[in-house]
Formats: structure tokens, C-alpha cells, sequence
């Protein structure tokens, strides 16, 4: 079985791949740290432990073992890869991370560059490729969506320090003739509402000479508005997908998978209940790694996958929301 027929170029999805860091930080940990416990974290949250990548590493190197992965799933040639996009909030150089995941790929002929857009990253990335795809400009692509949320979080906070972890997923994406496994999908974003989850710049004055001041910057740690984001997330979600099934004539019967960035398990349940979806339909996998950003949709994808869980063809709803604030979903196949 195939997607919808055409007479223009679609896209397929053609392997997956994730990497997680070694250090596993449990709620038992945090607690010796900050006044929670492991109980308040998981009923509040689902989650159970993070992954905290090691001074050695960074998005680059994780993102480029997760492209690897999803390389090799393929069986692609190297050089016939014509794209790579890096969705992150935390590049270890501003000027872009993604170059050096292409060099350690060794993918000399791929165009590679990051795309900003915090825990809907990945989503847009995804979207992004499926454009360059779609007009023919390019056959295939790496959407890779890798953060290193660690390094950001304020380790005294225990607002928000709970919540998230370090990781990395990616997917090979590839320009089809006659049939399109991208089915529809749906962008926004809402900066009014930006103030309640951001990461900023802290400028500090200066000058370089007498009359000429400027501002050096370093970044701050998260700050978040977790009861606001929460609001967000539950009620934006829903009201997204429930769109794409309208425009796409598809309910939620007729999808395999409900796959939602993994923010917090009662979001998770709350959109599924909201939708009609069944438990058993909702990939989840908090409790092993918290919020990922960036990294999460295509960290449960590529386990989904490698488990058999998600098969060829089936048919998955996807949603990345956070911070912008921005959201999107996205009806696709697998394969
Ligand atoms: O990618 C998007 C990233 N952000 C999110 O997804 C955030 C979405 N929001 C959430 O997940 C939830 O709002 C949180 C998990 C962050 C917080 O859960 P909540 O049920 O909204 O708790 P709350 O903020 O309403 O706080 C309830 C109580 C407060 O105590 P008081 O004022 O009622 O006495 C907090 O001080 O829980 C307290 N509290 C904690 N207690 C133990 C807040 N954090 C903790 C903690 N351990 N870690």
C-alpha cells in the first residue's frame, strides 16, 4: 500500500535513528539536589530519569550518531545525500552545528545547516526538507533534531531543572515519484505568548571606545511558566490535529500512532483522551528520558521502529509545541 497518488513528487521516510548519552540522572538523584521527590516527579510528570550527556559531548556529536543510525537503516551511499537540517536550541557553535555533523559524516555533496525552533524543531525541520524535496531541488535529506538542554537548566530550579534531558534522533527523508507519505500538515506560532517559556541572552554593557558602547552576551538558564505552558500545550494540541483530520479527511480511527513531543505525560493523555485516541496508541518514553526537546519526536520514533512497534505504512500523528511559543502537527506514513 501506498500514500495518496499524484502526478508531483512526494516524499517517503526511510530510516530512523537516536543516540542518548550515558549518565542517567534519576528523580532520586534531583531530589538530593532540590526539595522534590521521585514520587511528586512522577505523578506529576511521568518521568522517571534523564540522560545528561558528558563534558565530552555535544549536540553535534550526538546528532551525528543519530544520523548515522538512520543512514545506515537506509543503505543510502553517502554521497547521494543532498540535505541535512539540525534542529536545536543549543548548538555548540552559534554559526551553525549542523556543518560539523555533515564533515563527521563525511557528506561532502549535503547543504547543511541548523533550524531554531525549540521543542517544534524537529517537526519544522522535517517540514522544511519535505519542501526542498517536494520542488525537486534536492532527492534526499537528514532532519536530525539534537539539544543538550543540560547546559541551559538551572540545577537549583525545581520548576523546571525535573523535566528535561540530553538526546538525539533523526530521520532520512526521500523525493518519491507518484505518491506523497507526508499527508498534510500545520505550523503556528504565537510570539504574544513567547514570555512564557524562553532562554535568553543576558547582554552586559560595555565599551570599546569612549563613545562607542556595545553589549557582550552570554545565555541565561530556562525560565519557564510551567502552569501556562502546560495550558498551552493541552489546549493548542488537540485543536491542531483535530484541524489536519478535517483538511485531510482523517480521524483518529484511521491513525496507527498518536507520537507528541514528550513534554509531560498528563499532556500526553489529555491530547490522547481529547482526541479518541487509546492508550496503547500514545508512543511514549518519558520515563526514560523527560523532555529532549528538539530530539524527543524523532527519539520515540526511531524506538518505535526498531522495535516493531511502528511498521511500514502505518500512519502516525505527530505534534511538536513549546517554546516561540510555536506548535505544529503533521499526518504521515511510516516508510
Ligand atoms: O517543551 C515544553 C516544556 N515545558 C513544559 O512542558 C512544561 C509544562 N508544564 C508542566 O509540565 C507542569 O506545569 C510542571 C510539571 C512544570 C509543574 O506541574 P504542576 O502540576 O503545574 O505544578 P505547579 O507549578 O502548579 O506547582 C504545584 C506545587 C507548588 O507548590 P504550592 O505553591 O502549591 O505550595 C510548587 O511549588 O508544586 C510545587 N512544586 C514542586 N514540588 C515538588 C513545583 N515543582 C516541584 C517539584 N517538586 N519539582
Amino acid at each position: 500500500m501506498e500514500g495518496t497518488n499524484l502526478n508531483q513528487i512526494g516524499v517517503s521516510f526511510k530510516g530512523s535513528g537516536s543516540y542518548v548519552p550515558n549518565q542517567i540522572l534519576t528523580n532520586q538523584d534531583i531530589s538530593k539536589r532540590v526539595d522534590t521527590s521521585d514520587e511528586w516527579i512522577k505523578s506529576r510528570t511521568g518521568i522517571s530519569e534523564r540522560r545528561i550527556s558528558g563534558i565530552e559531548e555535544d549536540v553535534s556529536q550526538m546528532g551525528y550518531k543519530a544520523a548515522l543510525a538512520a543512514i545506515n537503516m537506509t543503505k543510502w551511499d553517502i554521497n547521494t545525500i543532498d540535505l541535512i537540517i539540525l534542529a536545536t536550541s543549543t548548538p555548540h557553535d552559534l554559526f551553525g552545528s549542523a556543518p560539523s555533523i555533515q564533515e563527521r559524516l563525511g557528506a561532502k555533496n549535503a547543504v547543511a545547516f541548523d533550524l531554531t525552533a525549540a521543542c517544534s524543531g524537529f517537526l519544522f525541520a522535517v517540514i522544511t526538507a519535505s519542501q526542498f524535496l517536494k520542488t525537486g531541488s534536492y532527492k534526499r535529506a537528514i532532519v536530525i533534531g539534537s539539544d543538550q538542554i543540560s547546559s541551559y537548566i538551572d540545577w537549583n530550579d525545581r520548576r523546571s531543572c525535573i523535566l528535561f534531558g540530553d538526546g538525539a534522533g533523526a530521520i532520512a527523508i526521500e523525493a518519491t515519484l507518484k505518491y506523497d507519505n507526508l499527508i498534510g500538515f500545520d505550523m503556528r506560532t504565537d510570539g504574544q505568548r513567547g514570555c512564557f517559556l524562553n532562554l535568553p541572552s543576558q547582554i552586559n554593557e560595555d565599551v570599546i571606545t569612549e563613545n562607542i558602547n556595545y553589549s557582550s552576551s552570554s545565555f541565561s538558564s530556562i525560565q519557564m511558566n510551567g502552569q501556562e505552558v502546560y495550558k498551552f500545550a493541552v489546549k493548542e494540541v488537540p485543536l491542531i490535529i483535530e484541524n489536519l483530520f478535517k483538511k485531510t479527511n482523517y480521524s483518529s480511527e484511521k491513525i496507527d500512532w498518536l507520537l507528541l513531543h514528550q513534554a509531560n505525560q498528563r499532556i500526553l493523555d489529555s491530547v490522547g483522551d481529547r482526541l479518541n485516541f487509546s492508550r496503547g496508541k500514545i508512543l511514549s518514553n518519558l520515563s526514560d528520558y523527560g523532555n529532549t526537546s528538539a530530539a524527543t519526536i524523532p527519539l520515540v520514533l526511531d524506538e518505535a521502529v526498531r522495535n516493531k512497534k511502528i511498521k511500514q505504512n502505518d500512519i502516525i500523528a505527530t505534534s511538536g509545541f513549546g517554546a516561540g511559543l510555536s506548535w505544529g502537527a503533521a499526518l504521515f506514513r511510516w516508510g
